[in-house]
């Protein structure tokens, strides 16, 4: 339900001048995202290695020239790349080398594995790893001197809601780590007092990963003597198009978007804000004096204090401690309060 405190204007939002690259813009969800930025005036950089959905096979590099057609086919202008973003300076020199610099990196490359937890092998977490991951840390090492250099940029970072917990450990540990990442970019972006924001979008659509995967999941458990998974109705396949996520990558790409290493949903017309919570502190350094160090049983007997999310706060993205005041300040205002000498 929309807030009525929600504004509406109806300046539309345009890239002109500016240039982006979105990596997997081969297909699904960062195709639809290179059109919608195109389509606004944006210069992109089509990036896709053109990969099997869990990164395995030969590389089918068309994909990006065939997104590319279609930008320039609708008016827009693109280049394509096809390297991998596990080696990412050639990708932002194809960039450079275009337009002369870069405004926007929307990392939505990813690949999953269908491995169920006792199936996961240490060969497919690291190919998972190192292309959701350390992709996307290879790109922004390789983005960020440009940013540094305008003062200006705005970074979009894809995880999954695969990241709250699903059988599909690799990918979720991969997705998750994006956010410590994205926290830790926007935290030195702070430090340079510059322009850049760097955000976190959790992405539901229907897409050949999602098509891919659960067939290969089907295929699984037929092979297993089970029955295969329940099919998803075709009119709610229909309302999760990779474009209805696209808006939300519009404006946190956008000049006006003050986001900071915020998370947000979207898929199929939803949209929604994440965030961390923190619930009110327990101190537990007085039953056995300060000096003590607090006993399993401390923590037995706190559960409804740690449970207390409507008395806590909401730590701050790119913070990087443990509330305002620090908790060992926190510590020493409960010990005077009681009467301690710190
Ligand atoms: N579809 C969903 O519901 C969903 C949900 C959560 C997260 N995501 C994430 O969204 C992103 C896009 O997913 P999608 O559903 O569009 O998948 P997709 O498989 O349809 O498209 C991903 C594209 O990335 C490309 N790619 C893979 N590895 C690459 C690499 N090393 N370098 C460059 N390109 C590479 C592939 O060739 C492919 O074209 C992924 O990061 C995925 O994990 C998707």
């Amino acid at each position: 339900m929309n807030s009525p405190k929600d504004q509406t204007t109806n300046k539309p939002l345009r890239y002109d001048g500016q240039v982006a690259l979105v990596t997997g813009a081969g297909r699904g969800l960062g195709r639809a995202h290179a059109l919608m930025l195109a389509a606004r005036g944006c210069k992109v950089i089509v990036n896709d290695l053109g990969s099997a959905y869990d990164g395995t096979g030969a590389a089918r590099g068309q994909v990006a020239d065939e997104v590319v057609a279609e930008i320039v086919a609708a008016g827009g202008t693109a280049v394509a790349s096809y390297d991998s973003v596990e080696n990412a300076q050639p990708i932002i020199d194809t960039a450079l080398q275009a337009y002369g610099r870069l405004d926007i990196v929307v990392n939505n490359a990813g690949i999953l594995t269908p491995e169920t937890w006792s199936e996961l092998t240490l060969e497919s977490w690291q190919r998972t790893l190192n292309v959701n991951l350390t992709g996307v840390f290879t790109v922004m090492k390789a983005a960020w001197p440009e940013f540094v250099k305008q003062g200006y940029g705005r970074c979009i970072m894809t995880a999954s809601p695969a990241m709250y917990g699903a059988g599909v450990a690799g990918y979720a540990a991969s997705k998750a780590g994006i956010l410590g990442l994205a926290n830790s970019l926007q935290f030195e972006a702070r430090k340079l007092r510059l322009n850049i924001k760097c955000n976190v979008l959790v992405p539901q659509a229907v897409t050949r990963m999602t098509e891919d995967f659960a067939a290969a999941v089907d295929q699984r458990r037929v092979s297993q003597g089970k029955p295969a998974g329940r099919e998803t109705p075709a009119s709610i396949m229909a309302q999760l198009s990779p474009d209805k996520v696209s808006a939300m990558v519009g404006w946190l790409a956008h000049a006006d978007c003050q986001a900071e290493a915020a998370i947000f949903e979207a898929g199929g017309g939803y949209f929604a804000q994440l965030n961390w919570a923190r619930s009110a502190p327990l101190f537990a350094t007085t039953r056995e004096g300060v000096e003590a160090a607090p006993l399993p049983e401390h923590i037995r007997d706190g559960q409804l204090t740690l449970g207390n999310f409507a008395d806590g706060d909401m730590p701050v993205s790119g913070d990087g401690s443990m509330g305002s005041p620090s908790a060992l300040d926190q510590v020493f205002k409960h010990l005077a309060d009681n009467g301690h000498q710190s």
